[in-house]
């Protein structure tokens, strides 16, 4: 493909950019700051002729008097001169939704950083592409600047991927670095990640875990082909997480970090997918993984482990991810949507997956798991807790107890290997002891 759809001789590439936030906004900047470098690398020209966003007069810091201003995204995705859409809105319904799929059914190039929507409508979109013949490119929806799509699609497409995972929030790692390293509360650093444009529109999407399960669907389908899946993803997010957690967490020589985790299950078929607060060994490269720095591992055979880690937010780095769609399109790149499978195919065999998901067991492999425990600080606890491990057969391998406000204690325990099952066993019956002051908070270790 040497051009566009309805720009079939491969000239300039006229592009059309609905929504004018951070990421618009940091589009119109690096198409001009790096505007040589662009010109070299796409030499038939990329030019912005038309934009959108709710408001026509606000002062976004750019000059936007060259362009066309359409208040209605589906318009400027309809428009003659405007052969790509960059979609940069957000939302898996409203106007960014109805831009994508007018553009796609107008078998035009679309290159959007929104991943609630291909997470969520992958399979509507994929089929748009196979009935009208467009193209949708949407590196920038997963990890920022980290060239993840294109290093698992493309870099590693000779492999046989065994998992992949990820720090896929920053807003998240912002979070959980910053309590640790400055003992702040979640809500203070909340509003500081806001501030620098990381977090989402509603933040409870970055805090609960919903945008980094929406990019792990994209990755998990990518890495293991069919559409992504997001309704399959167990999720849990960070409002649970205490700084005494962080800290216990560091002492047993872990780090804690939300991740996003898609591997094979081990028996019954099909691909876990979860996103939670997690611990890793301080020795995986991961757990220095900071601020709001994001970080994709994939595992293949015969690559062995890959670590990517970048900025996966902020103007700048998804600029820089949807500017690298651009020049894809300029140069004709237009590898299948999620890697391995057409349109058709990749529908049927999202369905498939779903299919064996629904039918599995829950039970993965057995892990290790660390546990808080707010107790009553008097004799005897320390044994009724122990009873209750020892009659499920659950192996400690560390245990300690530090006070909590005078009259009431934490216990951090790690125990052994073990299966889910066995570890919601435990944790409803030491809910039920009288000594205990809240459910236990129950975190996976996770070896990578
Ligand atoms: P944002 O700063 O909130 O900007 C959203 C833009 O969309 C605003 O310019 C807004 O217009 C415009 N908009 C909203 N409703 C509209 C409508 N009905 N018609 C036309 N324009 C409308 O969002 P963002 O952070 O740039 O994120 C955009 C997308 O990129 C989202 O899908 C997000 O998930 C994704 N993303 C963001 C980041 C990041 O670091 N921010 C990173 C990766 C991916 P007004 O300005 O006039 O209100
Ligand atoms: N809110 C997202 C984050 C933006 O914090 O990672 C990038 O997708």
């Amino acid at each position: 493909m040497a051009g566009t759809m309805n720009n079939p001789e491969g000239g300039e590439l006229r592009i059309g950019i609905a929504g004018l936030g951070t990421v618009g906004v940091g589009v119109l900047r690096l198409l001009s700051d790096n505007a040589a470098e662009l010109a070299a690398r796409a030499p038939k020209g990329l030019r912005v002729t038309a934009v959108s966003a709710r408001d026509a007069n606000r002062d976004r810091g750019v000059d936007l008097s060259p362009f066309a201003f359409e208040p209605d995204a589906a318009t400027l995705a309809r428009r003659e001169d405007v052969d790509v859409l960059i979609e940069v809105i957000g939302g898996t319904t409203g106007a960014g939704a109805d831009a994508v799929i007018e553009a796609l059914r107008a078998g035009k190039v679309v290159v959007t950083a929104n991943k609630a929507l291909v997470a969520e409508r992958g399979a509507e979109l994929a089929r748009l592409i196979e009935q009208h013949g467009g193209a949708l490119y949407y590196e920038a929806a997963v990890a920022g600047g980290i060239p993840a799509i294109k290093g698992l699609r493309e870099g590693l497409a000779g492999n046989r991927i065994v998992s992949v995972a990820g720090i896929l929030n920053g807003t998240c790692n912002f979070i959980l670095t910053k309590m640790k390293d400055e003992k702040r509360a979640f809500d203070d650093v909340l509003a500081q990640a806001q501030a620098l444009g990381y977090a989402e529109a509603d933040p409870s999407f970055d805090v609960d875990g919903v945008d980094a399960a929406h990019k792990l669907a994209i990755l998990s389908a990518v890495a293991f082909g069919g559409v992504p899946d997001f309704s399959a993803i167990e999720l849990e997010g960070i409002r649970g997480v205490r700084l005494e957690d962080i800290e216990m967490a560091e002492d047993f020589g872990f780090s804690l970090k939300l991740l996003g985790v898609a591997k094979p299950r081990a028996a019954g078929g099909g691909v876990r997918q979860y996103v939670a607060p997690v611990l890793v060994p301080q020795s995986n490269p991961i757990a220095g993984v900071y601020d709001s720095f994001n970080a994709v591992v994939v595992r293949g055979e015969p690559v062995d482990e890959i670590m990517m880690r970048g900025r996966g937010a902020g103007e700048g780095p998804t600029a820089s991810a949807v500017v690298a769609d651009l020049i894809d399109a300029a140069r004709g790149i237009n590898p299948p949507l999620f890697g391995t499978l057409n349109a058709a195919a990749a529908t049927g065999g999202g369905a498939a997956q779903a299919e064996a998901a629904a039918g599995e067991a829950v039970e993965g492999a057995a892990e290790r798991r660390f546990w808080r425990l707010l107790v009553d600080d008097r004799p005897g606890v320390i044994a009724e807790v122990s009873q209750v491990l020892s009659d499920r057969a659950l192996s400690v391998e560390k245990i300690v107890q530090q006070d909590a406000d005078g009259s009431r204690a934490h216990i951090f325990i790690l125990t052994h290997a073990a299966q889910r099952t066995q570890a919601d066993e435990v944790a409803a019956a030491l809910a039920r002891l009288n000594c205990m002051i809240e459910p236990p908070a129950v975190y996976a270790v996770e070896a990578l």
